[in-house]
């Protein structure tokens, strides 16, 4: 299969979750990536997202390598007696990034796919690149509903999105079941998903815009199987959970994009 969707640079994105637990650490895992994602640099668009007190740091130390940061949720109003949250607009000076509909928001804070559109489009208007997660239950899995759960929430997520918006927005297909359990999920389906994702895009969108926005897997993704994704002709990267907490192994699974997409890695990539 052809790796390459027409104008599309791959995206390798670390979503770094709730961790590590000190700046420190923080600091080693940023700095540890950097080498693999300069080499690659040529080819590859490397995000880090990192939790929101390590941002200003790791800020610093990617400034001017390349290599895009982000945050893992934002809030739609600007400022503002709303305890606890972020906005857009604060993240705006800092990040190119922002994921959007993470399941962890959904499952644990009981994000609604209307929290989810309203902050999407929040995000977008301020001139982040958003990263949109979607993706099914186990049960929804086995029943064979994956497609009509996720385009539902895609649907519901481009609510308000125009399409001169659609090269800011990403989508990140991440089967539940897959996330962190080492139980990845077949390619095949994945593509298949990807397909139902594309439909949707274009119906919302238009073909022409839809065909800007790139399409991730994630859930349980890694250097060995980094690989069997980048090459599915829908997929345009990952979306990386528990590896990207592993300088050496994320920076092996850029150096396995770059070699997909056939452009340049070098040796130092995994040891700087
Ligand atoms: P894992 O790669 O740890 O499965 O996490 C995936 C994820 O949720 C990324 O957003």
């Amino acid at each position: 299969m052809n790796a390459q969707r027409s104008g599309s640079r791959p995206l390798l994105a670390g979503n770094w979750k709730m961790n590590p637990a000190r700046a420190s650490e923080a600091a080693e895992l940023a700095r540890g990536v950097i080498g693999a994602a300069r080499a690659a640099s040529a080819t590859v668009d490397v995000a880090l997202l990192p939790p929101f007190p390590w941002l200003l740091g790791v800020a610093e130390l990617l400034h001017e390598t390349g290599v895009g940061l982000g945050a893992q949720d934002c809030f739609w109003e600007p400022a503002g007696a709303y305890t606890g949250e972020v906005s857009a607009v604060m993240l705006s000076g800092w990040c190119q990034w922002v994921l959007t509909g993470h399941s962890e928001r959904r499952q644990i804070f009981g994000e609604s796919d209307e929290w989810v559109s309203k902050k999407t489009k929040a995000a977008i208007g301020v001139g982040l690149n958003v990263i949109l997660c979607v993706g099914e239950l186990d049960d929804q899995f086995e029943a064979g509903r994956t497609d009509e759960v996720v385009s539902g929430q895609l649907q519901a997520a481009l609510e308000y999105m125009s399409p001169g918006d659609s090269g800011r927005l990403v989508i990140a297909y991440e089967p539940i079941w897959a996330i962190g359990t080492g139980k990845n999920a077949d390619p095949e389906h994945a593509y298949k998903t990807m397909r139902a994702i594309r439909r949707v895009l274009d119906e919302s969108l238009g073909d022409e815009a839809s065909s800007r926005v790139r399409i991730l897997y994630g859930g349980s993704a890694n250097s060995g199987n980094v690989g069997s994704y980048v090459e599915l002709p829908l997929c345009d990267g990952c979306l990386v959970g528990g590896a990207s907490l592993k300088a050496h192994e994320f920076a092996r699974m850029i150096e396995v994009v770059a070699e997909v997409y056939g452009g340049p890695t070098t040796e130092e990539a995994t040891t700087s």
